[in-house]
């Protein structure tokens, strides 16, 4: 049966140990009340729903609760079943966003001045603090300032940067936290049990991520999600509900990129297609599980810290830090790229494919470069050598058969690596004369799609060399040498001569004599400079 009244209402907490999260706070509270250090003004600092006015009113009971000033208030006095419910004369709540006029509040506080009705306290709590007037303030202060025994101010605000600093320097300031989803989730769970709702874990993880933070709107998505769901919580229905991904999608994506399986891809697309699922949500969700997986390969303890899902440690072993980070970009690029695709099915696929065309498998790499710098090693401890310059590295200027001035002109290209396009069309083109600021180049038509970004080259060389230069670029077959292709020969050079290394190593050598091994020509990569 669905809940009659709002979750978030019912399930307040009434006592410092029913509190999710915010022990921090809830520990110096208690203490201070344990030890009879209390001061006259407190201040609830944190973004909505995380617990301000709840803690302001159970340390209102904690204040006035009739078996004495305690940490543990009783609950059952009168004292405390009226605060609870709301009606405590000696209890004065505003709310300053609601309450702005200046005459109420200023009566209110000028009132401060009398004693209590019953309670030993007269307890003021001040929600959202920041928007009382400038003449609400001044009256506030002045209480403030010569506060009398009998009065507690209880302030809480989401933004206190607009505070007075002349309020603030006289509050006892407590920042709360936000919630993170595991510990939503984990309330959720404990919420619906105690209403005998049925529920699907998964479900709850979604409202946790949804609910940003916010136990109150996670409680108010859970109403939702009970409504929608006729009085249970399911994934898919919760899914459909927030207009998410279910998890499942996205792991059976990363389960297909996992092994390379183009068909499994394109088939889970497909079938979020057919379920109106939103790509550009999916791109979302995608980059933030790959986001997870990153920060858990990089630091073990960002699974607690950051509430991260066990699920994803498989992931993290599969894939290298590199590719990780392409990735991420892929996805997020593919975001913005989205609207420009023929239709968003095509744009989420070509971002599926894009990342499978760059996936390394972490394995079979890994294994040549470790045998490679372990060879590297060995050699090193037999020549008694710390700087053993290997000679599997490519060579990396180029080789003497090429014309000097290209040879220049691949250098300057290098350095135009940060530019973009710019840096693209240099790579195609071919240096065919550079005088007095007239520079010719020559480009294959086959790149002539490149050509639109002379202006963008120009501005970049100008830029490099500190000099005017008039560019022209022209549309020649030719049989020159372009700084791309001379890339492209030192990477196969450099990669004959890591396979000739391997070769010809006496350690890789007796490995492969002995346990009849074979070198997989396709894995072996050549360790470079900024590899
Ligand atoms: N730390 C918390 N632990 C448990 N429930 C919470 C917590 N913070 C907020 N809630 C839930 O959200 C509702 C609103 O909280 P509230 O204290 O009014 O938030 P705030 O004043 O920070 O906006 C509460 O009634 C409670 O159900
Ligand atoms: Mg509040
Ligand atoms: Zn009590």
């Amino acid at each position: 049966m669905a809940p009659s009244i709002a979750l978030a209402r019912k399930w307040r907490p009434k006592s410092f140990t029913q509190m999710v999260g915010q022990e921090h706070v809830v520990r110096a509270l208690n203490n201070a009340i344990e030890s009879g250090r209390l001061h006259h003004a407190y201040l609830f600092t944190g973004t909505r729903g995380v617990g301000k006015t709840t803690l302001a009113r159970i340390l209102a009971k904690c204040f006035n609760c009739q078996t004495g000033l305690t940490a543990q208030p009783c609950g059952q006095c009168e004292s405390c079943l009226s605060i609870d419910r709301g009606r405590n004369p000696d209890l004065i709540e505003v709310d300053a966003a609601t309450n702005t006029r200046v005459e109420e509040m200023r009566e209110l506080l000028d009132n401060a001045q009398y004693m209590p009705v019953s309670a030993r306290y007269k307890v003021y709590i001040i929600d959202e603090v920041h928007m009382l007037s400038r003449s609400a303030f001044n009256s506030m202060l002045k209480t403030l300032e010569e506060p009398p025994e009998h009065v507690k101010f209880i302030l809480a605000t989401t933004d206190p940067q607009k505070v007075p600093i002349t309020v603030l320097s006289r509050c006892l300031q407590f920042n709360l936290k936000q919630m993170r989803p595991d510990q939503i989730a984990g309330h959720l769970a404990h919420v619906l049990e105690e209403e005998s709702i049925p529920f699907e874990e998964a479900a709850l993880t979604l409202i946790g991520r949804a609910a940003q933070g916010s136990m109150r709107d996670s409680l108010s998505l859970l109403d939702q999600a009970i409504a929608y769901g006729a009085s249970s919580v399911k994934e898919t229905q919760v899914a459909d509900m927030l207009g998410v991904i279910s998890e499942d999608y996205l792991y059976q994506l990363l389960e297909a990129l996992k092994n390379q399986d183009a068909f499994s891809l394109v088939t889970i697309a497909q079938s979020m297609a057919d379920r109106s699922l939103s790509f550009t949500q999916a791109l979302e969700d995608l980059a933030r599980l790959i986001h997870d997986i990153t920060l858990l390969k990089a630091t073990n303890t960002a699974k607690e810290a950051l509430g991260l899902s066990d699920s994803l440690i498989p992931f993290t072993h599969h894939w290298d830090p590199k590719t990780l980070q392409l990735f991420y970009q892929i996805i997020i690029q593919a975001r913005q790229d989205i609207a420009l695709s023929p239709d968003e099915l095509s744009g989420f696929r070509m971002a599926l494919l894009r990342m499978l065309a760059f996936v390394v498998n972490e394995e079979k790499p890994s294994r040549v470069e470790t045998t490679l710098e372990s060879t590297e090693l060995k050699k090193k401890q037999l020549n008694n050598d710390k700087d053993v310059v290997p000679e599997t590295k490519p060579p990396h200027a180029v080789s003497g058969h090429i014309p000097p001035s290209l040879a220049h002109w691949s250098e300057l290209v290098d350095q135009l690596s940060g530019s973009g396009m710019a840096y693209e069309l240099a790579r195609q083109c071919q240096l065919k004369e550079f005088h007095a600021g007239q520079l010719h180049l020559i480009i294959d038509p086959s790149q002539k799609i490149l050509v639109p970004y002379q202006d963008r080259l120009q501005s970049a060389l100008e830029a490099l060399l500190d000099m005017d230069i008039r560019l022209t670029i022209e549309l020649i077959k030719s049989d020159g040498v372009t700084p791309a292709q001379i890339e492209e020969k030192n990477q196969q050079e450099a990669l004959l001569a890591a396979k000739k290394a391997l070769e010809t190593d006496p350690v890789v050598r007796s490995i492969l004599d002995e346990y009849g091994g074979k070198l997989i020509e396709s894995s072996i990569k050549p360790v470079t400079d900024n590899s």
